[in-house]
């Protein structure tokens, strides 16, 4: 039974020191993110390379029961985002909402699984023409006798991948009826059209 206690010890001590090894390995981890960019002056950085996205394109695909398609194409300026919507397969002169939508995920045949109006400042729903709205609001768009509407709108409250609210990677929602800017998400019934905002090729 002695001879056994040194060797116990030993075990111990070996114990200590290798968690003891780990902490101070895990400290390390723990402050190596806040020191990366001083030790990397040179190397891109996340934000550089996202600001250099100026171009978006979201393909519209319709809802189940729905024959509303078209692409939706976002524009990096220096005013802020122009958004440029082709949309086919509307009522004749018919008005309908478009929103970003907060996901762009449209795994869900009626695009419920968008989410919500993409909103991260906060704010109530509100048509274009008010400044305090979800960054998403976009407006409406009215078709023509064949059932094409174009709309172009350029907003300051959106970017394409910059730290202005980015709309990459986010969904579009074309709705059923008009947004008549009422609370709140503008009484814009169904969803026929949705798309995922991807990276475009650009002009
Ligand atoms: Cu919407
Ligand atoms: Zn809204």
């Amino acid at each position: 039974m002695l001879t056994q206690r040194p060797i116990l010890t030993a075990a111990l001590l070996l114990i200590i020191a290798v968690t003891a090894t780990a902490m101070h390995h895990e400290e390390q981890a723990a402050t190596q993110p806040a020191t990366q960019p001083a030790t990397q002056p040179d190397a891109p950085g996340h934000a550089a390379m996202m600001a250099t996205i100026n171009n978006a394109v979201a393909v519209m695909v319709p809802t189940e029961g729905s024959t509303t398609h078209g692409t939706v194409r976002f524009h990096q300026t220096e005013a802020g985002v122009t958004v440029t919507a082709d949309i086919a397969g509307l009522d004749p002169g018919s008005t309908h909402a478009i929103h970003v939508h907060q996901y762009g995920d449209i795994t869900g045949a009626n695009g419920k699984s968008a989410g919500g109006h993409y909103n991260p400042m906060g704010h109530d729903h509100g048509l274009p023409e008010q400044d305090a709205r979800h960054a998403g609001d976009l407006g409406n768009l009215t078709a023509d006798e064949a059932g094409n509407a174009h709309l172009e709108i350029t907003v300051d409250n959106l970017s394409v991948a910059g730290v202005n609210n980015p709309v990459i990677g986010r969904g579009v929602i074309v709705h059923a009826k008009v947004d008549d800017g009422g609370q709140p998400t503008g009484n814009a019934g169904a969803r026929i059209a949705m798309g995922v905002i991807g990276i475009a090729k650009g002009e």
